[in-house]
């Protein structure tokens, strides 16, 4: 094999022939793994300062390194870099333009590391980077549902359950469990961060490496919690991934719930919201359509993300320790978990707090639907009545409602005596929508003077986050 192959080819003087042009193509994952560019030079420069620190690299040698990955990150960022198949991945890429750039002490660089602890530590930076990016958006779109929150403390709209009308609740009340479930969502996430940020550099390629490395710095260097204990695991796991991506499904599964409210409420049948024009589009044919797009993509985005988590699960299931081939295929998958979940986060925060609610709506819905039956009923309880009897009662008053098309707040004192008598002139106090919603008046009731009370422990909560 010629010398000039040689150099072309990874590890190739154990090979007799070049790889196949197709499966060279196929084997690579430049393609996508360019996206971690930056936490690779960043690894591969805290690296270099730890070998110099061992003496295995002097401070000529670590500034050329430092220097030409620099200029290679600014050649990136101005487009001027072109990626090579034959590198194969991100880091081959790199480590050989860097020996173009600076000659021999380029090929210094990947002492005492493997590609494998290489990518396993750029996955963890990058992913830390994104959650970083990811909790701030979170973030935001709680603070746009506490404003609305506050916003609609007092307006009343129907609660459903098995989408039949219950009983009335504030819609600020609505909002805020939203709120609680991305509250979940972020704690999940912060958690899940504390595990990505667990350094497998120093695990070289399964085994660790024969050269004094001093992990605890490199780990310092890049901001580390923690370094891996076992370089087995540290090569292999990708459970963090796993666990992102478990976050992220269970977010978008939120997403979509709360998308399909949006999608109901913005309907001529409930009426209840307005989106902005400009979270909404058209129709080409139908010109009195306006269509709530965005809600309806986030819910089909969920679909996407979940996908994702069943092909990581998939992809570790089966593998023997230590790295395996296999791996590559965890970058498609995490990236575009990651992108999904900021452009959907994206879209939310900046569409929910400029909803419309339409109160009066929302109000004539709550009214329709006996939604005070409830209310009813603890009165005759309060009255001496055993609730089984004043659930009974109560139901008769109902099926007349229905028949004479009244709402129990609008019948006669001298009608509903009828059903019982232990009705009194007060029973209109807790027949009527603000006199039933103010009456659930404790913690996490829907009582508007409970959900300013909630919106004050939500700003306390995102203000210490
Ligand atoms: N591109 C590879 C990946 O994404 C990098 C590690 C390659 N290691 C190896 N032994 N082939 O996983």
């Amino acid at each position: 094999m010629s010398n000039q192959h040689n150099q072309e080819k990874l590890s190739s003087a154990r090979f007799s022939e070049s790889t196949d042009a197709f499966v060279e193509e196929f084997t690579a994952s430049i393609q996508f793994d360019q996206r971690m560019y930056k936490q690779d030079i960043q690894g591969s420069i805290a690296h270099a300062k730890m070998l110099t620190k061992a003496g295995i690299l002097n401070e000529q040698e670590l500034n050329d390194i430092i220097q030409g990955l620099t200029q290679i990150q600014a050649d990136i960022e101005v487009g001027k870099v072109e990626w090579s198949i034959k590198q194969e991945d991100i880091h081959m890429n790199i480590e050989s333009r860097l020996t173009d750039l600076i000659g021999i002490t380029g090929k210094k660089l990947h002492t005492g590391r493997s590609r494998n602890d290489q990518v396993a530590t750029d996955i963890r930076l990058y992913l830390r980077d994104e959650i970083d990016v990811i909790l701030p958006e979170l973030k935001r779109l709680q603070s746009g549902l506490v404003e609305l929150a506050e916003r609609e403390a007092d307006t009343i709209m129907p609660g459903f359950t098995h989408l039949q009308t219950a009983q009335p609740v504030t819609f600020g009340h609505h909002m805020l469990a939203w709120f609680e479930m991305l509250k979940r969502d972020v704690e999940r996430l912060q958690d899940c961060r504390k595990r990505v940020n667990t350094m497998p550099l120093g695990s070289a390629a399964l085994a660790g490496t024969t050269y004094p490395i001093d992990r605890t710095y490199t780990a310092e260097l890049l901001g580390f919690d923690r370094i891996s204990e076992n370089s087995l695991d540290g090569v292999s796991d990708r459970d963090f991934a796993i666990e992102f991506t478990g976050f992220a499904a269970t977010l978008l599964m939120h997403l979509s719930r709360f998308s399909e409210e949006l999608v109901l409420w913005s309907s001529a049948q409930f009426q209840f919201i307005d989106l902005p024009d400009r979270f909404c589009t058209g129709s080409s044919i139908m010109p009195q359509k306006k269509n709530p797009d965005v809600p309806e993509l986030v819910r089909g985005k969920s679909g996407r993300v979940y996908g994702h988590l069943m092909s990581l699960l998939t992809l570790m299931k089966s593998q023997p320790l230590a790295y395996n081939k296999d791996n590559q295929e965890d970058k498609e998958p995490l990236f575009d978990t990651v992108d999904t979940v900021k452009g959907c986060l994206r879209a939310f925060a900046d569409m929910v707090p400029a909803m419309i609610v339409k109160r009066e709506m929302t109000y004539e819905a709550a009214k329709r639907g006996f939604s005070t039956a409830t209310d009813l009923a603890d009165y005759l309880v309060g009255k001496g009545l055993p609730f089984r009897d004043s659930h009974e009662v109560v139901g008769l008053a109902v099926a007349h409602g229905i028949q004479s098309g009244q709402d129990l707040s609008e019948m006669s004192l001298q009608t509903l005596q009828d059903f019982c008598d232990k009705i009194e002139e007060d029973v209109f106090e807790v027949l009527t929508l603000e006199g039933s919603v103010a009456a659930r008046n404790h913690l996490g009731g829907t009582a508007p003077v409970q959900v300013r009370a909630a919106v004050q422990r939500a700003r306390n909560w995102l203000n210490e986050l």
